[in-house]
């Protein structure tokens, strides 16, 4: 059985960097889930769809051919044979409607079981909103990646990317399916005040007290 690292965390809470980096110090496959209801979200909006519109888009969802590529140990997905780019995935409209689009629950019911299926491929360190507490609840090596509000309104703002962190905050937190928690045995790092090496060397510490890394 493959090993999986769990990385959940708040928006720009710094989770992406994070888990790229254990994953290359690991050797592990990188997985972001988060651009698995990016690139969901995409194919919706570019399908005309309206966001209240949500049995159609669960219809809509279902049908979606989605494959997983490995690039250079990061994994993306195609949606209908299309790698989106990062503009693509990151835009202001996907931003917004995003978190609408994850409330849907065949979309997280399809795309959960995608992210489990992925433990075919080798060791994982996955990122998003309820590795920890859904995807792979079984998992003992939990992270949870925090940081306050203002500290990430302002690393996005930094990056020059438009995004509504505190609303898709409250939504992601909100909902009724896999809201945003920090998962039962999970260590919870708060990064306001940490450089991403501070957090990457806590996470790999407490890796090599486990005899992980
Ligand atoms: O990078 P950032 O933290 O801003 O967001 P992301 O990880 O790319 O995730 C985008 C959105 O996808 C989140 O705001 C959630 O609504 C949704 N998401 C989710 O519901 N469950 C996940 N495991 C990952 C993302
Ligand atoms: O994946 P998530 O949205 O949680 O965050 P990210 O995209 O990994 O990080 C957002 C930005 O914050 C990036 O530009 C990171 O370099 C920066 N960051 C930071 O300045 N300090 C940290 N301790 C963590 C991230």
């Amino acid at each position: 059985m493959s090993s999986v690292i769990a990385i959940d965390g708040p928006a720009a809470s710094g989770k992406s960097s994070v888990a790229r980096q254990l994953a290359e110090k690991l050797g592990h496959l990188y997985v972001n889930t988060g651009n698995m209801f990016r690139g969901v979200t995409w194919a919706v909006l570019n399908a005309g769809f309206d966001l209240k519109e949500k049995e159609a888009i669960a219809a809509y969802a279902s049908e979606l051919k989605l494959e997983f590529v490995n690039e250079g140990g990061h994994i993306h997905m195609l949606v209908n044979q299309r790698r989106l780019t990062d503009a693509e995935l990151n835009s202001e409209a996907v931003n917004g409607a995003v978190s609408h689009v994850a409330q849907v629950s065949e979309v997280r019911t399809r795309l959960v079981e995608e992210q489990r299926a992925l433990v075919a491929r080798g060791d994982l360190v996955m990122e998003g909103r309820d590795i920890g507490s859904v995807v792979f609840p079984d998992t003992p090596h939990k992270f949870y990646i925090d940081a306050s509000e203002e500290v990430r309104a302002a690393r996005r703002s930094k990056q020059g990317l438009n995004d509504t962190v505190a609303m898709r905050d409250k939504l992601d937190s909100t909902r009724k399916t896999a809201p945003l928690i920090v998962p039962e045995g999970a260590i919870r790092i708060d990064s306001s005040d940490l450089t991403l090496d501070q957090v990457v060397e806590q996470v790999m510490g407490e890796l090599r007290s486990r005899g992980v890394a």
